[in-house]
């Protein structure tokens, strides 16, 4: 099988290291399912990302929903990025890890009414509106607070970013924004709504994009509709190009972000006006693995099974995408065969699976295998289900880390319920 590194999670002679932390020291003081993130990784991920549009007024707000420990939403605010929410809980936790109001951002179609409260006492940079109905509603919360909302409208560019259909959200049929004629008309109501004020137009066309014509093709629509409300006389500040920044599970091609910066400066350049982005999964995802240990194994006819302690409630996305994330041992050991198998957690779901017919070193009962590319959309989509706690993370730093969420236990997941009948 291939053993994929990275300059953050490599084998230094038969165990797999994050930074300079050997995995399995992690997987027997704190046990399995764990995820661990390298703190190097995110922050060089973000400089990068900084740097590409470095000479541009531009800020980036980490998209916090791919991954919202607050220690990562924190090495994130540390390297000067600001976040993007999409709930209340999302906001409490970005405030707690220490996010000043005016680099906080709140998206979401459908946002309560006590969110947008929430928002607005909180004074954020923006509210990301996706409907007239919204509008509406943000206009007289912000007039009975007394304030102004500072309003960006999200627009659905009708545009196709060719990735999975469940991530795909720049479509006329997916439920996100507005189209950009019903944006001009909102825009232009300008002069009723006493208590908005709008700052900016707002895009995300969808996630694991690996093209960047998609982006291109929006900006350039968002770009034209810009400066129809300029002339409108309706001078907005910004324009927000969303997250969407397909990355590496397996072999797959994507672009620099270079190529990204290169693509999208034409545009904004033109606008003259500053540029935001929301990414999460470029910051995130290969900063991140999930370890896990083999509990079993054997052979149905002629499949093979790898069973973890590692199980779809931990990790997701494979089960609910069909999607890849490359699974390697944590420790190498020589003269054993590759195999084809599936490596399946303990849930009662033939849907229950972390990889599906792939090639792997045999493993053994007891040791440990990686699960990759989990930094982003791994933890965050973790449930409860078949009353199974949710993993422990850990935050690796050089030569240290640090448990930055306990494993839950089973004391916290009975404490709400109060009663029995
Ligand atoms: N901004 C908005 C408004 C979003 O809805 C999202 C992601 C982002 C930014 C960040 O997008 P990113 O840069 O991470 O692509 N659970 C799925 C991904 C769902 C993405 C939802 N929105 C997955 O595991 O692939």
């Amino acid at each position: 099988m291939d053993y994929f590194e990275s300059g953050y999670f490599k084998y230094k002679g038969n165990q797999l290291f994050c930074e300079d932390i050997p995995l399995i020291e992690i997987a027997e003081e704190l046990g399995t399912p764990t995820y661990v993130y390298s703190k190097s990784f995110f922050i060089d991920r973000y400089n990068e990302f900084d740097k590409a549009f470095a000479g541009f007024d531009h800020q980036i707000f980490f998209a916090c929903k791919s991954n919202f420990n607050l220690s990562v939403i924190k090495a994130f605010i540390d390297a000067g990025s600001g976040v993007d929410v999409n709930s209340e809980g999302e906001l409490i936790r970005a405030m707690k890890a220490g996010a000043s109001s005016r680099k906080l951002i709140m998206s979401g179609v459908g946002k309560t009414q006590s969110e947008i409260k929430l928002a607005l006492e909180n004074d954020l940079l923006m509210i990301k509106a996706e409907s007239e109905e919204e509008i509406l509603l943000i206009n007289e919360i912000a007039g009975s607070l007394n304030t102004t909302a500072r309003v960006a409208i999200r627009v659905n560019p009708d545009v196709d970013a060719k990735t999975h259909p469940y991530i795909s959200t720049g479509l006329a049929k997916n439920k996100f924004g507005v189209d950009a004629s019903t944006a001009l008309r909102l825009f232009k109501m300008q002069k009723y709504l006493r208590n908005i004020k709008y700052t900016g137009i707002d895009m995300h066309i969808g996630s694991q994009i690996t093209k960047v014509e998609p982006f291109v093709e929006a900006i350039e629509k968002l770009g034209e509709l810009f400066l129809k409300v300029k002339s409108e006389g309706i001078a907005l500040e910004h324009i927000d190009l969303g997250g969407g920044i397909g990355v590496a599970y397996n072999n797959e091609k994507t672009f620099s972000i270079e190529e990204y910066a290169k693509a999208v400066m034409p545009v904004l350049k033109k606008l003259n006006c500053k540029a935001f982005f929301e990414p999460g999964r470029y910051l995130t995802a290969n900063g991140g693995i999930l370890i896990a240990q083999v509990l079993y194994t054997k052979k149905n006819l002629d499949k093979n099974f790898i069973i973890t302690d590692g199980a779809m409630n931990d990790l997701l996305r494979p089960s609910m995408y069909g999607a890849y994330h490359h699974v390697q041992p944590l420790t190498l050991t020589k003269n054993k065969n590759d195999i084809t198998a599936d490596v399946v957690g303990p849930v009662c779901e033939s849907g229950d699976f972390l990889a599906k017919n792939v090639r792997i070193t045999e493993c053994r009962r007891g040791e440990y295998i990686a699960v990759l590319s989990t930094g982003a959309y791994g933890m965050v989509m973790s449930s409860n289900y078949n009353m199974r706690r949710r993993p422990a993370e850990v935050l690796v730093e050089g030569k240290n880390f640090k448990v930055v969420r306990r494993r839950e236990t089973f004391e916290h997941l009975l404490k709400d319920e109060i009663s029995l009948l």
